[in-house]
C-alpha cells in the first residue's frame, strides 16, 4: 500500500532560485539560509520517497485573478515551468504520476471536496524553488510530482481549517492506494510577508515562531484562525501558511520533528523550513 512518510515545509521566494543560479549560496546573506537544507536532503535520501505531493500557490503563471480555482490538482504526465518575469531560467520539466493523481482526486471528491483537475498545468516559482532546494534540479528528477495549487490571492480563500481537512482527506486517499509508493508532502510558501500596500515589508517573527511550534503536534491550535487573522498576523502573502496546514493535515496525528530552521529576512519574508516524519 502507499504510505505518506512525512512532510517538508519551505518558503518559495524567487530570490532563492536566483541565488542558486548565480552560485551565491555561500555569500554571507545566503549562507545561514542554505545551510539549513542539507539535513532536509539527507532525510529525503534516507526516506526515499517515490512521489512528492507539492502544495503551493500559483502567483499568476497558470491561473490569474480572472480564473482562480480554490483547489486545483495536477493530473498530467509532465509539468512545465515558464518565465514569470523574476529573471529565473525555466526549470524542469517534472514527471507526474497521473494514476496516483486520479486516485487521490477521486477519493477526495468522494469526501465532498470539489476540486479543479488539470491535465495541463504550468508550475511557477512556488513549485520550482522548493524542487531546486530539495532535489537540486537533478535530471532525471528523482521523484514524480503531483502539484496541488491553492488559491491564496483572489479572495475569498479557503479557511485554515478547510485546508487542514483537505490534507487529512489526501492522507486517507494515499493510504488507500494499492501500489507500494512512498509519498512525501511538501507545503510551500510563508512564513510572514507582505509584498504590497502600506504594510509592505511586514514580518512577524513571534507569530512565525508560534506557527512553527504549534504545527508539529498541536496543529488544532491554528485551525480556528480566520483568513483575516492570518493576514493581520502574517501579512497579506503570509496567508500562504494555509499550504503548510494542508501539508500537516496529510501526515499522521503525531509526528517527529526531524529538523527546522527560521531565518529572517530572505527578501521580504520570514523564511521557514521544517521536516516532519509521520508515524510508521
Ligand atoms: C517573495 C515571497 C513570496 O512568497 C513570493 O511568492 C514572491 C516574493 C519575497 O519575499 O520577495
Ligand atoms: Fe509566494
Amino acid at each position: 500500500m502507499a504510505r505518506i512518510i512525512g512532510g517538508i515545509t519551505t518558503s518559495h521566494i524567487p530570490a532563492i532560485g536566483a541565488a542558486i543560479s548565480a552560485k551565491r549560496c555561500d555569500d554571507p546573506y545566503w549562507k545561514p539560509f542554505f545551510d539549513a537544507y542539507p539535513i532536509a536532503r539527507q532525510w529525503l535520501d534516507t526516506m526515499r520517497p517515490d512521489v512528492a505531493i507539492l502544495v503551493y500557490n500559483d502567483h499568476g503563471l497558470n491561473f490569474f485573478l480572472n480564473q482562480m480555482p480554490t483547489f486545483a490538482f495536477g493530473a498530467a504526465e509532465e509539468y512545465h515551468n515558464a518565465d514569470e518575469g523574476w529573471g529565473l531560467a525555466p526549470r524542469g520539466p517534472y514527471p507526474g504520476d497521473p494514476a496516483l493523481s486520479w486516485h487521490v482526486i477521486e477519493q477526495v471528491m468522494a469526501e465532498n471536496f470539489d476540486l479543479t483537475t488539470c491535465q495541463e498545468m504550468l508550475v511557477d516559482h512556488g513549485f520550482t524553488v522548493p524542487m531546486s532546494l530539495l532535489w537540486q534540479d537533478k535530471t532525471p528528477c528523482p521523484v514524480r510530482v503531483i502539484p496541488v495549487a491553492v488559491n491564496t490571492v483572489q479572495h475569498p480563500l479557503a479557511s485554515p481549517r478547510r485546508c487542514f481537512q483537505l490534507g487529512q482527506a489526501i492522507g486517507r486517499a494515499v493510504a488507500s492506494y494499492p501500489e507500494n509508493v512512498r509519498v512525501v508532502v511538501l507545503g510551500t510558501g510563508g512564513l510572514s510577508h507582505q509584498l504590497d500596500g502600506e504594510r509592505a515589508g511586514f514580518i512577524n517573527r513571534s507569530f512565525d515562531r508560534y506557527c512553527m511550534d504549534k504545527i508539529v503536534n498541536e496543529p488544532e491550535a491554528l485551525l480556528d484562525l480566520s483568513i483575516h487573522d492570518l493576514i493581520e498576523q502574517a501579512g497579506s502573502q503570509g496567508v500562504e501558511f494555509i499550504q503548510w496546514l494542508l501539508m500537516r493535515g496529510a501526515l499522521s496525528p503525531q509526528v517527529r520533528l526531524v529538523h527546522q530552521n527560521y531565518h529572517i529576512p530572505i527578501s521580504n519574508t520570514g523564511s521557514g523550513l521544517m521536516v516532519l516524519e509521520s508515524a510508521a
